[in-house]
């Protein structure tokens, strides 16, 4: 079992937050997620998800913490890393060692409810992660054998237990704003979204929720860069 490092960071209302490494973001919630929590990340096809789940982790392996990220969409390891190695803060020493990578993809197909929690239970409890990514939640609505509202409430309290703060991401539909079922269960969420504005379609990022936080609200534009991944556009503040 790794040994977990944690720099805690509490705040005057004596909850410990874990920064996103997002810049522009951690100034919008206080200094960054509640920890413990889940926090569900909404956005459709191409609005710099995936992205954003890797600059989380990597802030924390640059830390010291240990992550842990479960793909749903049966991507092979090699695969994933060609995608993440574009960006100039990855390391890829951190992958197989402070990140490590568990494909749910084909788990999901021959297994119940129970039996995904307790594999992914088995995952966690080997990895001990500060920091936890679910990419994309939503694909196992559509193919859990059970019911999925109960298996998110299971799985998000659990989470919660296991003393990580858990990034989910959410597919939807341009125009939607999340996935109804998973929003009840979670303690944040942040809308990633291309909109029209004068003609161009733009990146921007919302906090819709966050508990605990006092967090600034409204559309920010953001940009998707080789460099930080993810910025928010301070021009906007
Ligand atoms: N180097 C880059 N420079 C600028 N923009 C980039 C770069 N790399 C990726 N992007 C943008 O990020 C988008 C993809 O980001 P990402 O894969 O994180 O999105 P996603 O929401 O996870 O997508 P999906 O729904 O396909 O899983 C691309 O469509 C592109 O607009
Ligand atoms: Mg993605």
């Amino acid at each position: 079992m790794t040994e977990r490092k944690f720099e805690e960071r509490p705040k005057r209302d004596g909850l410990v937050r874990l920064q996103t490494g997002i810049p522009g973001l951690d100034e919008m919630i206080e200094g960054g997620f509640p920890f413990p929590s889940v926090v569900l990340l909404s956005g459709s096809a191409g609005t710099g998800k995936t992205t954003f789940c890797l600059k989380y982790l990597c802030e924390g392996a640059k830390k010291g913490e240990q992550g842990l990220y479960f793909t749903t969409l049966s991507e092979p390891t090699q695969w994933m890393l060609r995608y993440a190695s574009q960006f100039d803060f990855i390391n890829k020493d951190y992958f197989g060692d402070q990140i490590r990578y568990m494909d749910l993809g084909n788990m999901m197909r021959e297994m119940d409810a129970s039996q995904l929690l307790a594999a992914m239970e088995e995952k966690i409890a080997e990895v001990m992660p500060q920091r936890i990514v679910i990419d994309p939640i939503t694909v196992v609505g559509g193919m859990l054998k059970g019911d999925y509202r109960l298996f998110l409430f299971d799985l998000f309290n659990r989470l919660k237990n296991w003393n990580a703060t858990t990034l989910v991401t959410g597919e939807v539909n341009p125009g939607e704003l999340y996935p109804a079922d998973v929003s009840y269960a979670v303690d944040g969420i942040i809308l990633v979204m291309l909109s029209e504005e004068a003609g161009a379609r733009r990146k921007y990022l919302e906090v819709l929720k966050m508990r605990g936080t006092n967090h600034q609200t409204g559309k920010q534009s953001i940009d998707i860069t080789r460099t930080e991944g993810i910025v928010v556009l301070k021009a906007r503040f």
